[in-house]
């Protein structure tokens, strides 16, 4: 038993627009784009349900109704598929419904920035520490990113984020840390905090990835509506206010992640979980080496025949 409240509740802010992966994103949700086979914010869903949490609170938006659906009941899918004795692809339905009433759903009208979507899960959070879960990040772990940052949690209490390190030139592209020792720990604390600062300014190379155990007093600092970097109400600037009030870590997490909002990091994600999966890591293998070998983006060369199993 931990001595700090449990973390019960997980934020996962879907409201975003998805620029970068435009045209795909027209009508489609970015978050139910698929990796290796399972919408993104299935892959967020799971992680958070193999870390105990119990209530999954979703910040949705105009066209974002596909992703609430996808955990629904599917009887006529159900029924057909049982008919034909698909039993395969009949729990991987059942694996992807939630359970009746451990979906909550609320709006952002306006994608005003991250702070401003956590802040509108105010009253469906209440007064606990909670989780946040950004759907891009897909973390290949072992123990699941959120699982890690609890696991931290039960150590320390207080507000935890998970952080990596990235190239400094690179630092602009993220939350960035400052930390005044321990900076090679797998536990650092954390003693401020900066939204996307230029190279030369960066406190850390030490970055936020999307996971987050925040205390409930982040939305009083969040309801300021404060609008910072790149004019979007952000929530390091409301993280940052609860630093010296509160504890606040960042957890090196153990694992490979992958920024799935962008075109590279989409990809790798769909050839690393493909290659994780038993069922087709032989042929995922055997296409990538036949593409790599014929080199056909240079030489216009088809390789040679190869078969791959028909799954
Ligand atoms: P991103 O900035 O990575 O996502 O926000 P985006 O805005 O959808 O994508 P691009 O940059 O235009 O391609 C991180 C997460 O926060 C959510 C997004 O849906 C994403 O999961 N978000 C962002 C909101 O829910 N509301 C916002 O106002 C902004």
């Amino acid at each position: 038993m931990t001595k700090y409240k449990p973390i019960r509740k997980a934020v996962f802010p879907v409201a975003g627009l998805g620029t970068r992966f435009i045209p795909a994103t027209k009508v489609v949700p970015k978050e139910m784009i698929p990796i290796a086979g399972k919408p993104l914010i299935q892959h967020a869903y799971e992680e958070a349900k193999a870390a105990g949490i119990e209530e999954f609170i979703f910040i949705t938006g105009r066209s974002k109704e596909m992703i609430e659906e996808h955990f629904d009941h599917q009887p006529e899918l159900m029924q057909t598929l049982e008919a034909r004795g698909k039993t395969d692809m009949l729990k991987k339905v059942v694996d992807s419904q939630m359970e009746e009433g451990s979906l909550f759903l609320t709006r952002q009208a306006k994608p005003l920035g991250l702070g401003h979507a956590v802040w509108c899960a105010r009253k469906l959070v209440g007064d606990e520490p909670f989780a946040v879960i950004l759907v891009d990040d897909i973390i290949q772990s072992k123990r699941g990113g959120i699982g890690q940052l609890i696991d931290a949690y039960e150590e320390t209490g207080g507000n935890i984020v998970a952080v990596m390190d990235v190239p400094r030139k690179e630092t602009s592209k993220y939350g960035i840390i400052d930390t005044k020792g321990g900076q090679e720990d797998k536990l650092v604390q954390i003693d401020g905090l900066v939204e996307k600062p230029r190279p030369e300014n960066a406190p850390s190379t030490l970055s936020i990835i999307g996971r987050y155990i925040l205390q409930p007093e982040i939305f009083q600092y969040l309801e300021a509506f404060e609008t910072g970097t790149g004019g979007e109400i952000q929530l390091t600037d409301s993280m940052a206010r609860l630093i010296g009030k509160q504890p606040f870590h960042g957890l090196r997490f153990e694992g490979q992640r992958y920024d799935c909002g962008s075109r590279l990091g989409f990809l790798e994600a769909n050839i690393a979980l493909s290659l994780d999966d038993p069922e087709i890591h032989d042929d995922v293998e055997k296409i990538l080496k036949h593409h790599i070998d014929a080199d056909t983006s240079k030489s216009n060369k088809t390789g040679k025949p190869y078969v791959i199993s028909n799954k």
